[in-house]
Parts: structure tokens; sequence; C-alpha cells
């Protein structure tokens, strides 16, 4: 028995608190453990979390502050923590090969195409994953990483928010406090006792990797969850609110929309994935594919009590992924926030200094009887190293799609150039880490990477392509 839209109240993650802090650094403890959720109404969904919740509690970074988080993983499968948007050393960036084994001795065997499993750095029952935070001002999320079983896991619930924040932000008056809130959008599909429904060919987790073919383009659920909760509602003072968009689904795209009685209400974009616009631009609607966020501010303040605005999915195909939340106006009040016309200083990576152009061409492929995605007709290999951009330079990425690939690249952001090659859309605008691409699409996109050496990737954030090998490894040298 599903709720009725709008009834369920919005949660909010909890903030998390470090355990201790000295002069540089912020210690977090966190324990990835299996717990049940009440997430429709009366039933209970086995679920893994952060903390045995989903979404994992959030964490609050300042700039130039280092965080340190210990995770213990209580689960029976082997665990990675990328920090999605993090400028992060090789070593903490939670590459897929780099697990945390179970703490009850299990080890895999062999990886997919019969590869050795634990080609990486391996830990046992816990790993520390250390974060400079040397970074502007942005939303990031940390979700499980594990090779081949990413999306299942992060399914199951092991995604959460991790913001950072600095004094240029702060010093803006933007909506703040109980009116600066993280949503975080997923869809999910449910058995009828609550259970999460995903076709894993092997639901341990243990076995062999990978999921029903018929689910090869991507899991779509039927009902949409904001925060974990199905198409909640939040109760609005008559005031500017800041949201932080994130789509956390493993392959639905959305084309999020406002509106107040039929009427269109805008968002006001104040930033991207990687922080602060330049300055802001009105939007009608969003489309944010997976992994991607958006930053906005929207403003109740013209609306009387009592009005209900409500937040839907142009490309939803049925009411449980039509709707996506509702806020209703319940009281008026004075609102001191605003959105200056300036709000930060954006440098822009200059194409004409690129020393060269890479080519990624993202297509299913069929290398002889093998299923699954490819990049550059190659199925992801650990031990592959497919290009080696020099820190410091600037390079031109080229993305070539077949359908739509939702393209992340890790160390650094990224600033779109071109889509077909006219400029960069409206929603491009800005630094970003993820790109929809579309299908038939080519975008070139500028980026340099900075300061880490190392291996690191890039990959479709579509999680069922992602764990079909569509993934590469770039060293950066
Ligand atoms: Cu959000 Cu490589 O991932
Ligand atoms: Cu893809």
């Amino acid at each position: 028995p599903l709720p009725k839209p709008f009834t369920v109240p919005l949660p909010i993650p909890p903030v998390k608190k470090p355990i201790r802090t000295d002069g540089a650094t912020d210690y977090y403890e966190i324990v990835q453990r299996e717990a049940t959720a009440e997430i429709l109404p009366g039933l209970k969904t086995k679920i893994f979390g952060y903390d045995g919740v989903f979404p994992g509690p959030t964490i609050e970074a300042r700039s130039g502050r280092k965080i340190s988080v210990r995770h213990r993983n209580d689960l029976p499968v082997p665990t990675a923590v990328h920090l999605h948007g993090g400028h992060t050393p090789a070593e903490h960036d939670g590459s897929a090969i780099d697990l945390c084994l179970p703490n009850d001795g299990w080890k895999p065997s062999v990886g997919h195409d019969g590869e050795p499993a634990m080609l990486g750095k391996l830990t046992t029952g816990e790993r520390s994953y250390v974060y400079p935070s040397d970074q502007r001002a942005a939303t990031l999320w940390y979700h499980d990483h594990r090779m081949d079983f990413t999306a299942p896991q992060v399914y199951r619930g092991l995604a959460g928010f991790h913001l950072v924040r600095d004094d240029e932000e702060g010093a803006l008056s933007l909506p703040s406090g109980s009116r600066e809130i993280p949503l975080m959008i997923t869809d999910r599909s449910f058995d009828a006792d609550g259970t999460f429904l995903y076709p894993s060919s092997d639901a341990s987790l243990r076995g062999e990797p990978g999921i029903a073919g018929a689910y090869m383009e991507g899991l779509l659920g039927d009902v949409v969850l904001v925060n974990g909760a199905p198409w909640p509602v939040l109760e609005v003072d008559s005031a500017r609110y800041r949201f932080r968009l994130l789509n956390a689904s493993n392959a639905r795209r959305y084309r999020l929309m406002l509106n107040a009685g039929g009427k269109n209400v805008p968002f006001v974009q104040i930033g991207s994935d990687g922080g602060l616009l330049a300055q802001p631009s009105e939007r009608t609607s969003i489309d944010l594919a997976a992994g991607e966020r958006f930053d906005v501010v929207v403003d109740f303040s013209s609306f009387a009590v009592g009005t209900e605005v409500t937040l839907t999915n142009g490309f939803g195909e049925a009411p449980g992924t039509v709707n996506v939340m509702r806020f209703r106006v319940a009281k008026k009040v004075r609102d001191d926030a605003r959105v200056p016309a300036r709000l930060s200083t954006v440098e822009t990576l200059d194409p004409a200094k690129a020393v060269r152009t890479r080519e990624w061409k993202f297509q299913r492929g069929n290398v002889g009887d093998h299923k699954g995605w490819r990049i550059n007709q190659r199925s992801y290999d650990p031990r592959r190293v497919d290009a080696d951009p020099k820190l410091g330079e600037i390079e031109i990425w080229r993305f070539v799609s077949d359908l739509h690939h939702p393209v992340h690249v890790h160390l650094d952001p990224f600033q779109v150039v071109s889509r077909r090659g006219k400029g960069p859309g409206d929603l491009d605008a800005g630094w970003k880490d993820t790109v929809d691409v579309k299908p038939t699409e080519i975008v070139d996109v500028a980026v340099r990477f900075s300061d880490y050496t190392g291996p690191y990737l890039m990959h479709c954030h579509n999680l069922e392509h992602e764990d079909m090998a569509m993934m590469a490894t770039f060293q950066t040298t």
C-alpha cells in the first residue's frame, strides 16, 4: 500500500557531529550497517545505511579544513566510499577496487570477467578516508563505489550529502539554517511487504555481479523518494529557500518543474556541481541526470498561507514518477535572505589553451558474446590506464554518446565548452563534474587536473552502465 502523494513529511538527513577536532582536522566515524527503515508507512524496508539511515548523515566541511572519516563496515559485502565532487588524493578517493572488506572474513574470489577481484588497496572491517577540503564551497555527496556492485549497494541506501562551505558563500546572506535544505531525489520499486525490488543476479551481492538482462539499460523505480520518503510534503514559511537538488537515482533523469495553481514557479539557479555560479539565473525547469546537483533558491514570499507548490518531473511516465514532492506555505514571515546579483568569481578554462583533445565514446558493446557498456570499445579493466593527463594542463575531453549517458569525472570539475557543435546549454553553466550527454550527442568539456597524481576513474553515472563496465582509468602525472 503506497501512501497518498504529499502526505509523508519530508525528512531532513541528520547532520553528523565530529567525534573530535584538533587544530587542523575534524574526525568523524560512520558505521555502514544493515537496518530497517519505515519508508512506506506501516511497512519495513531493509536497507544498507551509513549509520543505518538512508540518506546517510550529512557531513558539513569548511573549505581548507581537513576532514577524516573512519568508516566501519558492518555490512556483509565489501564497500568503497567515494566522495563525489571531492578534490581527493587517489588513495582516499574510494576507487572501485580499493575495497573495505566485511569484518566476517569473507573475501571475493574473482571479479568480473574472471579477473582477480582484489587488485586494489584493501582493508578489512574499517577504512579511514581523509579529505583535504581544498576546494570551494559546493554540494558534494558520498556513495558506495564497489566495482561491479555500485548499483545494488547505492540502491539499498548507501548515499549521503557532504557539503563544503566557505567564507565567500557565507557572506552572501543566502537562505540558511532551516531554510537551506538538501533534497536527495531517488526512485525505487517496492515489493508488497516493503522490500526494495532490485533484480540482482545474486541478491547476496557475494556472487555473480549484474542485473537481469532486461534492466541493462538502467533500473527505473516507480516511486520517487525525496530524502528517502515517498512524494513528501514540506511546510514552508513565506520566504526564500535554498534547495540543494541531487539526483542520486541509479538511472532516472528528471525534468523538475514547480507549479502553484497551474502556474510555473521559477527556480533561481545559484550553483551547479562545483559550487556557485558567477551570477544567478532563472530557470523554468531543471533537467537533472544521475549524479548531478543544482543549487537553487525558490521564493515563496509572495504566496498566501495555504498555497501549495508542487515539484513535478516532466519526464515521469506515470503519476508515481511525475509527482516528486510538495511545499505548503504555512506561515507568513519577514524574510531577510536575498540572492545577490553577483555570487562568485568563476574562472573560465580557455579551450584555446588546451594541449590536446581526447575522445571518449560511450556505447553499448557486444565484444564477442559479452554484453555490456563500453568506453572506446573497451570494458573497464582496473589493470589498464586509458589516459595520462598532466597536472595543470587544460585538455578537451570529447564525450560521444549512443544513448543517454551522464558522464562523471573524478578529481576535478570541468566546464562544458560545446554541445552538438553549439555553445553550452543554459543548464551546463558553471563548474560541472557530471554532464548529461544525450543520445547521439557530442559534448566537449575543458578539464584541468590539479594537485594529486594517481589513478582516477571516469565513468557513466547510470549505475547499471557503470557496473557493466562503462568506466575507465586515467592516471594524472
Ligand atoms: Cu558519484 Cu565515480 O561516482
Ligand atoms: Cu551510460
